[in-house]
């Protein structure tokens, strides 16, 4: 069977500070929504698109729909809009779940195609990852130092993640049963970790494009890679 994808594209956008949803900030004439759709349609592997949108939304949920894809209402925090699409998708016995940030609206096709293909392997959680560029140190609550952190150890974490469908709708409904607080679940596969112990994580190359655009400099990269790819 195909692949169900979660887009997320629920959130405010407040870093971003458009003053509107982020996946409604225009990227060379589109939203980043239309980025992100795409991406996802250029890779292949998803039968069912569920795309999360802000209460209220009427632009983003006919963007969706002109893509084929089917727009539901998120909630309050990440968590909470990944949990929302999952309940659309109830019933469905997809191959797996991709579970991807519009706001990494850059994402190359093939990282999605990577994830899929570990999960069609076998795999029940996966993740793109990059290394960190920064030298990184721990500090207290005070902000003292307490040393540097080995940096050679550590990985930062993209999305598209993918998951064996009931592993994801297992850990989620494990993390509300437990109280969790959804604002800090900042990716689905911590979740595993944490209520699916002994389940490995495995990790696949991310890519530097697949970055989130979070703040004002990451949409003047996002913009200058659109550029370049137009030459
Ligand atoms: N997201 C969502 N529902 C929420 C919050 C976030 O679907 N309640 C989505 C965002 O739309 C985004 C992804 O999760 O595609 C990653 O979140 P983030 O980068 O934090 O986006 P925002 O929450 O919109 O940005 P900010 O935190 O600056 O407000
Ligand atoms: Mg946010």
């Amino acid at each position: 069977g195909g692949f169900a994808a979660v887009v997320v594209a629920a959130g405010s956008g407040t870093r971003l500070g458009h003053g509107m949803p982020k996946a409604l900030v225009p990227l060379g004439g589109r939203p980043l929504l239309a980025h992100a759709l795409e991406g996802v349609r250029a890779a292949g592997v998803a039968g069912r698109t569920v795309v999360t949108v802000p209460a209220g939304d009427t632009e983003l949920s006919a963007l969706a729909r002109a893509c084929g894809a089917e727009p539901v209402e998120g909630g309050a925090t990440r968590a909470e809009s990944v949990r929302r699409a999952l309940a659309v998708l109830a019933g469905e016995r997809p191959a797996g779940v991709l579970v991807h940030d519009a706001a990494r609206c850059l994402t190359p096709p093939a990282v999605l195609r990577a994830v899929a293909d570990r999960v069609r392997a076998g795999a029940r959680a996966v993740v793109p990852v990059v290394p960190v560029v920064d030298t990184v140190r721990r500090v207290d609550d005070d902000g003292r130092s307490l040393g540097t952190v080995d940096r050679s150890a550590l990985r930062a974490v993209q999305t598209p993640q993918g998951f064996d469908a009931a592993l994801l709708r297992a850990v989620h409904a494990a993390a509300e049963a437990a109280g969790t607080d959804p604002a800090a679940i900042t990716d689905d596969a911590s979740l595993v970790e944490a209520h699916a112990p002994g389940t490995p994580v495995e990790t696949v190359p991310g890519h530097e494009h697949a970055f989130k655009v979070t703040r004002p400099l990451d949409l003047l990269l996002a913009q200058a890679l659109l550029e370049q790819a137009r030459d």
